[in-house]
């Protein structure tokens, strides 16, 4: 469809520029690094290349605290290659759903069949303590878009592939699971917005994810979601501040890279 002929070119180009810029002709799995997870790019492998994203069509430099601008190029053990989009846009950043999920778009044209979507998000489940990794099992897109352009109507059964989060488990046999809830954001909740979530099946909320995860399956990848409990959602702890996201995320770290290190060996 002419419309998916714009998005599909950019991600065609940003991968051509990836592959130049690395050397690497084929990335396997792809892997967007939230509040917490950043960790994980020293850990998995063995770091190709970093690239900064204003060299990779597409990419923005992001404003967000917590967020690196750079594209990284790892080669695992196992001799395949990660993609780390470094340079994730967030819907509230207002550049459109389009620049949201072009790095996924991307790592599909990079040739990964595996997309790993990490966040760090709040606990509506009272189950989820703040500093916890939680597998996504399913997700509530509240953001009114979709990444999907034209009469494309995508199947999002089992969009978190039960195959990956068994694998997960393998790894960390106690992980719990949850239903994430993207929200646009970038203020947070109120605590009747968190109450009516509950209620609607929600057990964690953050403002990514969803949108990437839906543009993964339209472009034929299989899903892993892991989300971070950065802190209680509003009315269920403490009020919130981006600095104590952070200060979670942080102290999470070790153990999240651990958690994916063991995780993409297995893919
Ligand atoms: Cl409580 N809400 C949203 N939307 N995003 C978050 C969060 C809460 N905690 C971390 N990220």
């Amino acid at each position: 469809a002419a419309s998916i002929d714009g998005p599909a070119a950019l991600a065609a180009e940003a991968a051509a520029a990836i592959t130049r810029l690395t050397g690497v002709d084929r990335h396997d799995i792809g892997l967007t690094l939230g509040s917490g997870w950043g960790k994980a790019a020293d850990v998995i492998g063995e770091t190709v290349a970093v690239i900064p994203a204003e060299q990779v069509p597409g990419f923005h430099v992001s404003g967000v605290p917590g967020h690196s601008g750079t594209l990284r190029s790892i080669r695992l053990a196992s001799g395949k290659h990660a993609l780390v989009i470094g340079a994730r846009t967030h819907f509230y950043e207002g550049r459109g759903v389009r620049a949201v999920v072009h790095g996924v778009r991307t790592a599909a044209a990079a040739g990964a069949a595996t997309m790993i979507l990490t966040n760090g998000a709040g606990g509506i489940d009272p189950a989820f303590g703040a500093g916890e990794p939680v597998l996504i099992s399913d997700h509530l897109n509240l953001t009114a878009a979709s990444p999907v352009e034209g009469a494309d109507f995508i199947d999002l059964t089992d969009l978190y592939a039960s195959r990956l989060r068994d694998l997960a488990r393998e790894v960390e046999p106690a992980l719990q699971q949850g239903v994430y809830v993207q929200l646009p954001g970038p203020h947070y909740e109120t605590p009747a917005e968190i109450h009516y979530l509950r209620m609607i099946g929600g057990q964690i909320v953050g403002m990514s994810t969803a949108l990437e995860a839906i543009a993964a399956r339209q472009a034929g990848m299989e899903v892993l979601g892991l989300s971070l409990i950065t802190n209680p959602a509003a009315g269920m702890g403490d009020p919130l501040s981006h600095e104590e996201v952070l200060a979670e995320g942080r102290a999470a770290e070790p153990r999240l890279a651990e958690l994916l290190s063991r995780v993409v060996a297995r893919l």
